[in-house]
């Protein structure tokens, strides 16, 4: 029963951006609202899972539920910090962060005077937080991400799956007009290992996030027989 396979089991969200300082007033971040991740928290939790949100700063927040505890976080090592935390004892893990992939490498700590031309700030990586767990995925641990692409995306979603060692991967199409950010709806494709692609047609992100929640019950619901 896909309603009954989640009681008690610990999920981990991230959900929403990260901000990464430039100077006091200014900093790096992107367009993710976060709400994929927390329509999948809310969903989760109602089916019984006890989720822990590590969310990035967003407008939106979860519904209060007594299934979830938010984390809120700031920057991608904040992130990394606190979904570590919580990694070992989770049973299935959902990435769905827009986690900024660079900061400055050296913030400053006064607001940059504006200059005669040009402006150089020094950008260095930010940990890979999916590709990082993914090296320690625990037996019997489910970990699903997400890959958001500006063109078809299909390669890039096959090798995001490969290397970050992810169940499925859930892939969004900007060229698909109802996907993406600080949008209701959602058209993905889905991949998983060794399965067939499916594409789902376009659903609000609260139906993607049940059908999500539905693909990771299986997998938990196989593992029993396994
Ligand atoms: O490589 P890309 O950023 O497109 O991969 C997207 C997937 O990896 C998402 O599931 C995202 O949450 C996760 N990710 C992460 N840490 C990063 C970058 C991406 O967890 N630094």
């Amino acid at each position: 029963n896909p309603d009954t396979v989640f009681t008690g089991k610990k999920f981990l969200i991230t959900a929403g951006p990260t901000q990464e300082a430039i100077d006091p007033v200014r900093y790096i971040s992107n367009h993710s609202s976060g709400r994929m991740g927390i329509s999948l928290a809310e969903r989760a939790a109602e089916k019984g899972a006890k989720v822990t949100l590590v969310l990035g700063p967003t407008a939106l927040k979860p519904k209060p539920h007594p299934n979830i505890e938010t984390i809120s976080v700031v920057t991608a090592l904040e992130m990394f910090n606190a979904t570590k935390t919580h990694h070992t004892e989770s049973q299935v893990v959902i990435f769905c962060a827009a986690v900024a992939d660079y900061r400055s490498e050296k913030p400053s700590d006064q607001k940059i005077k504006k200059k005669e031309n040009a402006l150089n700030i020094s950008l260095i990586k930010n940990p890979d937080i999916a590709k990082t767990l993914g090296e320690n995925k625990k037996q019997g641990q489910v970990h699903v991400g997400f890959a958001l692409e500006t063109d078809e995306g299909l390669g890039s979603a096959e090798r995001k799956l490969n290397e970050k060692n992810f169940d499925f991967v859930v892939l969004n199409s900007l060229l698909d007009p109802e996907a993406g950010f600080q949008k209701n709806t959602n058209q993905v494709t889905i991949l998983s290992k060794g399965k067939k692609k499916i594409k789902t047609p376009v659903l609000t992100k609260d139906k993607l996030a049940t059908q999500i929640l539905d693909r990771i019950a299986s997998i938990l619901e196989n593992q029993k027989y396994n």
